[in-house]
């Protein structure tokens, strides 16, 4: 059920759950703070790679985020109910989508002190009433902040439409995030990288230096709310695979996706290896999300465009450089943005199954902090707080604090639908305009739009 709409009685239940598993002792793998450091050690690069010892292990950033958190929310579930002793208990999603009907606010059942939902380390300034933002640099008032939240929604989950640009890309062995070539720079999808990634960041404390305890993955499961956060990442898996229009999407199909295995801790504290194969299913998991009629406002958003006509020839006479693909320009670095004239594929044509993808080639940083960069086309003067409503914004990418880990990737955003709105889909050369909020240095190798 969405978190807004459960009863008194669910939330007594619920409390409960959670004041049990706080209960137990740190060393058994069921209590609250084992689960967080589940997510940690995963998160973080606890784990080497089987068989490839100088390369760590992370769930984030490729193609295993959403199966991997599926199952661990899974076991969490299950954890829960049996120390209830209630089969039939369920977690709430935290559906900060919904722009109308109450999930975007965090649920008064959070708040309380004594209550076993709250969790200290949380932005204070982010209390109810105020509404979520999904994109970190979103200011403005109510209604502001409803279309600006409803436009990335819209990019993240509608437009990236196929497997790859919304999970991300794939991950195998020897995948390395931290030392890639351009070519093999492993990928995030968008519903990780943008929406997702927001939250985390808004729910977070500021004042703590990685934004603990949401704003980092180290920490973030320590706060209940991160449960039902990821319930709606995972209901969202559901919605963009069966819910959308133009009929149901693929997610991957290759054995080196489905055969990835996981080890989880059950409700019996006994370790259990499950696999990506069985959790593309969540009925066979034993559990579906009910409609939830808010879920119409994104679908159905559609951005209009705030320019007319190209802005190259005007860029042009102002300096912008132009920017291609790998290795024509070497690093460039972004400093607090940059604006540049991209190739695009204009009028060739294109075949059903390709997308028109624009691709930030091996974007680099250190992730000591937190940092965004916001896309943007055909605006120029684009900076980290232009408003996210348009059809200019394409997509935000979000990078979640880990100091001293370097990632390395390859950021690709489908761009064909805001070209077609703007009306700029058959010209050879587009602005492209990349906005960064924080201060941590990131470099890039090229800027590419191609179909693929
Ligand atoms: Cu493993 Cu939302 O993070």
């Amino acid at each position: 059920m969405p978190a807004q709409n459960v009863s008194a009685d669910y939330i007594a239940k619920y409390r409960r759950a959670y004041e049990l598993m706080r209960s137990l002792p740190q060393d058994d793998p069921r209590s609250l703070a084992t689960q967080a450091n589940i997510h940690c050690s995963f998160c973080n690069g606890a784990y080497k790679q089987a068989g490839n010892d100088s390369v760590l292990l992370q769930v984030h950033f490729s193609w295993v985020f959403l199966p991997w958190h599926r199952w661990y929310l899974y076991f969490h579930e299950r954890i829960l109910a049996s120390l209830l002793g209630d089969p039939t208990f369920s977690l709430v999603f935290w559906n900060w989508d919904d722009q109308r009907d109450g999930g975007n606010v965090t649920r008064a059942m959070y708040l309380p002190n004594d209550s076993s939902l709250y969790d200290a380390k949380r932005n204070q300034a982010n209390l109810p009433p105020t509404l979520v933002k999904l994109v970190p640099t979103i200011t403005g008032n109510d209604s502001e902040i409803i279309n600006q939240n409803l436009n990335p929604m819209y990019q993240d989950v509608v437009n990236n439409d196929n497997a790859e640009l919304f999970m991300g890309g794939a991950y195998v062995t020897g995948t390395d995030l931290s030392n890639s070539t351009v070519l093999s720079a492993p990928l995030g999808g968008s519903i990780e990288n943008g929406i997702h990634n927001a939250m985390h960041f808004w729910t977070g404390d500021p004042t703590q230096p990685l934004i603990q305890d949401m704003g980092t993955f180290t920490t973030a499961s320590r706060d209940p709310i991160f449960y039902a956060h990821h319930s709606n990442v995972d209901r969202l898996w559901d919605k963009w695979r069966y819910g959308l229009p133009g009929g149901p999407r693929a997610d991957h199909s290759e054995d080196d996706f489905l055969n990835t295995e996981f080890y989880f801790y059950d409700e019996n504290a006994s370790l259990v290896k499950v696999n990506v194969r069985d959790a593309l299913d969540s009925s066979k998991l034993g559990y579906s999300y009910p409609d939830v009629a808010a879920d119409e406002l994104w679908i159905n958003y559609s951005p209009s465009p705030v320019t007319s006509g190209s802005a190259v020839q005007a860029a042009l006479a102002s300096g912008v450089p132009v920017v291609g693909p790998y290795p024509q320009n070497g690093t460039i670095s972004l400093g607090s943005g940059l604006t540049a004239i991209v190739a695009a594929p204009g009028n060739q044509s294109k075949s059903s199954d390709e997308r028109e993808v624009l691709v930030i080639q091996r974007l680099t940083v250190t992730r000591d902090i937190f940092v965004a960069v916001l896309v943007f086309v055909n605006l120029p003067s684009a900076h980290s707080s232009t408003v996210t409503s348009s059809a200019e914004y394409v997509g935000t990418y979000n990078i979640i604090a880990a100091p001293g880990k370097t990632l390395t990737a390859n950021v690709k955003m489908e761009i064909g639908d805001n070209l077609q709105r703007i009306g700029i889909q058959n010209e050879t050369e587009v602005v492209l305009t990349l906005a960064v909020k924080g201060t941590q240095p990131i470099t890039i190798d090229g800027l590419l739009i191609h179909y693929e």
